[in-house]
């Protein structure tokens, strides 16, 4: 058995804390706020592929693997709201179904669903979609889930399997930095490796008489930006922008603007929604946009630089650092995320 403190209690640092005392581990988990930070604004969409770019491929494969396993992940934490929905992207003009074409040849291309529809198709699956939408891709494996419903089940379920929630950070035989954009202080060497990347999100509420709404989530590229609504329960999370300025919190106002307007492209009837909350995060991110999860030196993880894919590599983070305690072999698609491509040769190593 391992003694370890967990540091940071976001999707990350939780899965872990969960998963490594499941097995037997003795775990402390440290968090000034836990469950909250980017966990908490997230969308919450658990999609390699329509968050895929070319040149990614490793990402791509790691979010497949970690997909695979979301569904044992979540039936394991009980009501973890998991949504099997699937997406749509839509596109409003010539220039996006050239992209969304891009998208589908190369998502096609690495053996992954997706079907081309025209703008009448995607209506019949979605009523609530606008007449500016002209076509799209239906991605039936792309799913999402409730984040704060999840993060609720993560810390409760981590408390039942015996994670101490520590004051202070303990003694510990290994430590594991799962601080996300807060990990570059933690360690000389995510000093240069971790970064904020800021994002507003909103909340939206279908009120009486609205539209409901979809089912899937929807995805979009107005006038150049990119645009996500994601369903909850009467209601949708919409993301989000992205900027790097630090650690700035305050959600700006010329960011609500774009997501209101460009959401409204694609759903016209959220004009008739309530705006419940307008917030901003900090997604961690990391110079090539995989994580790093792996040993940083002898007692130290790094599990962090999740960038916009925390959610969805909750269970594969966690499984992996579990292989690393217990010197077992790691998932095959984790192995482009271990940190050494970036420390080897480091004073610090
Ligand atoms: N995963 C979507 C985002 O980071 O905005």
């Amino acid at each position: 058995m391992v003694h370890l403190v967990v540091i940071g209690g976001g999707v990350i640092g939780l899965s872990v804390a969960w998963r490594a005392a499941q097995r037997g581990h003795g775990v402390s988990l440290y968090d000034p706020h836990t469950a909250r930070g980017a966990s908490w604004v997230a969308g919450g969409m658990l999609a390699p592929v329509t968050e895929a770019w070319h040149g990614e491929e490793s990402l791509l494969d790691l979010g497949s693997a970690s997909l695979e396993r979301w569904p044992s992940f979540a039936a394991d934490l009980g009501d973890a709201g998991l949504s099997t929905a699937g997406t749509i992207v839509a596109a409003l003009d010539q220039a996006d179904r050239a992209e969304l074409d891009r998208l589908a040849a190369y998502v096609a291309e690495r053996g992954r669903d997706v079907d081309a529809l025209t703008g009448r198709a995607l209506r019949q699956l979605e009523p609530a979609l606008g007449p500016a939408v002209r076509a799209g891709l239906h991605v039936p494996g792309d799913l999402s889930v409730d984040n704060r419903q999840l993060l609720s089940a993560l810390r409760d379920a981590s408390a039942q399997a015996g994670v101490r929630f520590a004051a202070t950070v303990p003694e510990a035989d290994v430590t594991v930095i799962a601080a996300g954009a807060w990990s570059g202080s933690l360690h000389p060497l995510l000093e240069k490796l971790v970064r904020p990347v800021k994002g507003e999100i909103l909340r939206l509420e279908a009120r009486s008489g609205a539209l409901p709404p979809p089912t899937r989530t929807i995805r979009g590229h107005v006038e150049g930006r990119h645009v996500y609504l994601v369903p909850r329960a009467n209601g949708l999370v919409v993301g989000a922008t992205q900027y790097e300025s630090g650690f700035d919190l305050h959600p700006k106002a010329g960011g609500v603007r774009d997501l209101l307007n460009d959401a409204e492209q694609l759903l016209p009837g959220i004009t008739e929604y309530a705006l419940t909350e307008v917030t901003a995060g900090l997604r961690p991110g990391s110079p090539d946009n995989l994580p790093l999860v792996g040993w940083l030196e002898p007692g130290v993880i790094v599990a962090t630089g999740h960038y916009r894919n925390g959610l969805l590599l909750a269970p594969i983070t966690a499984d992996t650092v579990v292989a690393l305690l217990e010197d077992e072999p790691i998932p095959p698609e984790a192995k482009a995320a271990d940190p050494i491509r970036f420390t080897e040769g480091s004073p610090w190593k």
